[in-house]
């Protein structure tokens, strides 16, 4: 098997981690780096990567996240935000980065512009919100897998109260609103998920070839 499958049928959504091995902040370096590069839409990256390693902070959470330890017990949580209200600027901020970063002209540029904000601009803000967290999930896909080959831990979690992390964590004042959680870290010993078969339905049925 391919290192990438291999490494897709060891990892598992952790239930049990071990507070007691924390990340080496380079392999948590890693991680964020390929988080950063994650893919989105128009590649507006609409999402910031808010990373709680405090275990006090945390400790408070795990009753706002269904009673899940993972939260604390991993070497570091990482919530998945979105801004509270998409502005279109951000459309002129990527053009001039993209501008600058290839040495081209920003009017080279202004049709492209135009298509993100007439796509955008079309949007309602439930439509624009539904936009942004899928940009997140596909950030969240990204992670496990990046997880996997670094043969580090991690567990998706949408079983949280949005709006007490945002409280707890003040990401209201910082204009953030939480869509989803990924603690990261190394399981535990104990943790008896770690040796069940994986459960996926047959590639015969899931693929569909026409
Ligand atoms: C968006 C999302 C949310 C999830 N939320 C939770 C959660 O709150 N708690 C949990 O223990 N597992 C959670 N899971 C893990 C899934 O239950 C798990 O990925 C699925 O059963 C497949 O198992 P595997 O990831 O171990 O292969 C979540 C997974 C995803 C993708």
């Amino acid at each position: 098997m391919s290192d990438l499958l291999n490494a897709l049928n060891w990892r598992y959504a952790t239930k049990k981690f071990d507070p007691q091995k924390p990340l080496a902040p380079e392999k948590l370096a890693r991680l964020l780096e390929a988080l950063r590069l994650s893919a989105s839409s128009f590649g507006l990256q609409s999402w910031k990567f808010v990373v709680v390693e405090d275990r006090e902070k945390r400790t408070a959470l795990v009753e706002h996240s269904w009673n899940q330890t993972q939260v604390v017990d991993a070497s570091a949580l990482i919530v998945f935000c979105r801004p509270t209200t998409f502005k279109i600027a951000e459309v002129d901020r990527l053009i001039a980065l993209t501008a600058s970063a290839r040495g081209v002209d920003e009017s080279g540029l202004e049709g492209y512009a135009g298509m993100m904000k007439g796509f955008l601009g079309n949007l309602d803000a439930t439509a624009l919100r539904h936009w942004m967290e899928n940009q997140i999930y596909l950030a969240l896909g990204n992670l496990l897998s990046a997880c996997a080959l670094e043969e580090v831990d991690a567990c998706p979690m949408e079983g949280f109260s949005a709006e007490n992390y945002d409280e707890l964590l003040g990401l209201g004042d910082l204009g953030l609103a939480s869509v989803v959680l990924c603690p990261v870290g190394y399981r535990s010993a104990d943790d008896a998920y770690a040796g069940l078969t994986k459960i996926r339905y047959p590639a015969e049925e899931v693929v569909v070839r026409i």
